[in-house]
């Protein structure tokens, strides 16, 4: 998933991470009370070790900071356990490798001789040391991370559960295999901790702020907890594999909020937004540079870093008061417009049609290709070929 413009759904996240912001977008909760009375944040620690009550914007919500969990903490509290990721796809790339420079004991599972295979070769796994067969690993791992494709997660299911024995772990990055389970049948025997910890970003950057010392923000969900210890087993797995900082949530809720924002702002709202206004503009006759640097080079180079920094207000203030003016006008108008597309998106979430059409989708035997086809058709669009110029033409490019 791109890191484009993840303003929307984690403009809350962004502003926890950069503590640093005014005082009155993020402050400690150290009761409901004191809502009203805003302080610096992190001021309040609350009364357990490792979690913070934060106001979001008027909503207390619990999160746990990587700060709370060092290394040594998590050496100990891992000691006996063995993490197997079975998949090595984005995610397992960038939390198998993020595991494995947090010194834990970790090994990988995926299909012998496929393209994962040679990807985790690559990244310096070694054939029968720590790089195994889906079926080994799953037999070596006491925390089993579900790592495969949705898709894969469901066609596998029936011959992976085996595995799945009693004391065990089962954790994931999705809630989609539990919560769709009427059309993925993954049921998970009782006797299992099922958690999840999910990225909020591809596991591409999962790998890249972890070794530029940041850390992508997760969530983390208990579905069962047999130990007693799921949730904080959750919270420690999330910050083992390179997480910055993790708020709680439930599979159901992640899942919805997920593949809703995916196809919304974060991928597929925005690539629409980008097209049409350059649409319009080319069709009015400017030129394909000009169409270009006023849809996507400014916003990208200029404008959505702002808004990554300080805020969208903080943004709107960067820019002339006429932009403004006219920003101001406007942005209710493309609000309404777009609200029923978003409820309808949601709606079509909520009813499994989303998760119905990503399996069928994800589990033909051609999925890469496919995909590739339509991917290369957005990429032989004008305004991306035009991008690829543009881009060339960045002086850090040269
Ligand atoms: N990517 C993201 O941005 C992101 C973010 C947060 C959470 N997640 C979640 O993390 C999980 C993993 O996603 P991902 O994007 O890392 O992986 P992915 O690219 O969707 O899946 C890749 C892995 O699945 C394996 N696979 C596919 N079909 C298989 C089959 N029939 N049998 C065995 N293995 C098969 C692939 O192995 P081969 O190479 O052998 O085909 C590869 O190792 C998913 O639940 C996803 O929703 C993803």
């Amino acid at each position: 998933m791109s890191s484009l413009a993840r303003s929307g759904l984690r403009s809350a996240a962004r502003s926890a991470t950069h503590l640093r912001v005014p005082a009155r977008t993020l402050t400690v909760l150290a009761s409901r009370a004191a809502r009203v009375a805003p302080v610096p944040a992190r001021s309040v620690p609350a009364a357990v070790r490792g979690m913070k009550t934060l106001d979001f914007a008027g909503t207390p919500e619990k999160v746990y900071e990587r700060e709370d969990w060092p290394l040594e903490k998590l050496h100990d509290y891992f000691k006996n356990e063995t993490f197997a990721l079975l998949g090595y796809g984005s995610q397992g790339h960038g939390q198998g490798l993020n595991l494995r420079d947090n010194g834990m004991n970790v090994i990988v599972g995926v299909r012998k001789d496929g393209e994962s295979w040679r990807q985790a070769i690559e990244d310096g796994w070694v054939p029968g040391k720590n790089l195994f067969s889906i079926e080994e690993a799953a037999t070596k791992g006491t925390i089993l991370m579900n790592l495969l494709s949705d898709a894969a997660q469901t066609s596998t299911w029936s011959h992976l559960q085996q595995f799945v024995t009693k004391g065990k772990t089962l954790y994931f990055s999705h809630g989609f295999s539990i919560v769709y389970k009427d059309q993925t049948k993954v049921v998970p025997p009782a006797d299992v901790d099922v958690i999840l910890c999910a990225p909020k970003g591809s596991g591409r950057t999962v790998r890249t702020l972890f070794k530029e010392g940041r850390g992508i923000n997760s969530s983390v969900a208990v579905f069962q907890d047999v130990s007693g210890h799921a949730l904080e087993k959750a919270v420690a797995i999330g910050m083992a594999v390179g997480s910055g900082y993790i708020y709680e949530t439930t599979f159901e809720k992640e899942v919805y909020s997920d593949l809703y924002g995916e196809r919304g702002c974060l991928m597929g709202g925005i690539q629409g937004m980008f097209k049409a206004q350059y649409d319009v503009l080319r069709a009015n006759g400017h030129s394909p540079s000009e169409a270009f640097n006023e849809t996507c080079e400014e916003a990208l180079e200029s404008l959505y870093p702002l808004i990554a920094q300080n805020g969208m207000d903080y943004m709107y203030k960067a820019c002339s008061t006429t932009a403004r003016r006219g920003a101001l006008d406007w942005a209710p108008e493309f609000e309404a417009a777009c609200k029923p597309v978003f409820e309808r998106l949601y709606e079509s979430v909520k009813t499994g049609a989303e998760t119905r059409r990503a399996l069928e989708f994800g589990s033909r035997k051609t999925y890469r290709e496919d995909y590739d086809k339509e991917t290369d058709a957005i990429a032989d669009q004008e305004m991306w070929r035009v991008g690829h110029v543009v881009r060339g033409l960045r002086p850090n490019r040269k």
